[in-house]
């Protein structure tokens, strides 16, 4: 009989993501991050320290990137597992020779147990999946997703919101080409009427031309997700967020003649002194003009520790991909 193909695991989309799954890995990434902080000789975090030891990561990176891939690294390295990688994989990997992709995720596979993969077009992630040789971690591709983001970003609303419900959401920028704002949303949707739903309303402030594509505003829709569409940041609009996820402009992306300018997209310090002290402002970083330095100071500011919190997010998910979730209440 021939043998039963092994059915690696991936994170590609929140597509395939159920409530009980995110639910399962926000609670692993608090418990890592109250390990980190109990100490690194703590029992917590000595449990998982050497969990993936033997294992090897590939970061297969073919766009910038400085958070997702350093955080993965320190992720993997935190649980005693080895990485390997090309962080400019357009530029240095074989890619450049014309290898396709297939062939290099079937080459990576026999150097790794998984590839973190960003890419500059979308479903490159879903492909790569579907050639079911070794597990895939969808770090971006192109304008589609940013699961992992998501998740991310979704641990520092739920730590802070949790237990609260029908919140207030504003995204706020180029929800075009911004693949971190349609995987929350897809996440956001995806967690409606669960113990995880927190928001009910979503604020979406766009320049022309770089508003969030159809197919997610049908979702919200059919999510009954009461959505306002805005073309600027104005007080109102800053003071009744619950939370707000600035964005970037992503140029790389647009085409010519696309883009715009940025100031009515700047959130202003004295903005943000009319949100709640509870309320906060997110970021996936890097950020341009459109989030200044003067807000970093403020009780609202949570973008940094929101990219701490991708180290256990990520932690996490590699548990989970090689079956070593730690047992805890
Ligand atoms: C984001 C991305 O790559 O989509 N960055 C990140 O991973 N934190 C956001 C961006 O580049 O603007």
């Amino acid at each position: 009989m021939a043998p039963v193909p092994i059915q690696h695991k991936h994170v590609v989309s929140v597509d395939d993501m159920t409530p009980e799954w995110i639910e399962m890995i926000l609670k692993v990434a608090q418990f890592l991050k109250v390990a980190q902080k109990e100490g690194l000789n703590s029992a917590k975090w000595l449990g998982v320290s050497t969990a993936l030891s033997g294992q090897v990561m590939v970061n297969l990176f073919y766009e910038p990137s400085t958070r997702t891939r350093l955080s993965f690294d320190a992720a993997m390295q935190q649980l005693g597992g080895r990485v390997i990688g090309t962080e400019a994989a357009g530029m240095f990997s074989s890619a450049v020779k014309g290898e396709s992709l297939t062939d290099t995720i079937h080459v990576c596979a026999l150097y790794g147990h998984v590839i973190v993969q960003r890419h500059k077009q979308k479903g490159s992630a879903r492909e790569a999946a579907d050639l079911n040789v070794v597990s895939i971690i969808n770090a971006g591709d192109g304008d589609g997703e940013h699961p992992t983001q998501a998740l991310l970003d979704f641990f520092t609303i739920w730590e802070k919101f949790q237990g609260q419900s029908c919140k207030k959401i504003t995204f706020v920028g180029d929800l075009k080409y911004g693949r971190t704002v349609h995987s929350l949303i897809k996440l956001i949707i995806a967690l409606r009427d669960t113990q995880l739903d927190m928001f009910n309303r979503i604020q979406l402030v766009a320049p022309a031309g770089l508003e969030l594509p159809d197919e997610y505003l049908d979702q919200m829709a059919s999510a009954h997700i009461e959505v306002e569409l805005f073309g600027q940041l104005s007080d109102l609009v800053v003071s009744g967020s619950d939370a707000i996820y600035m964005t970037r402009a992503q140029k790389e992306r647009m085409a010519e003649g696309e883009g715009v300018d940025g100031n009515a997209y700047t959130l202003q310090p004295d903005m943000v002194e009319l949100m709640s002290p509870e309320a906060m402002v997110l970021h996936p970083l890097p950020r341009n003009d459109e989030l200044p330095a003067a807000i970093d100071e403020k009780p609202q500011a949570r973008y940094f520790e929101q990219a701490g919190n991708g180290l256990f997010v990520r932690m996490a998910l590699l548990l989970w991909i090689f079956g070593k979730l730690p047992e805890f209440d």
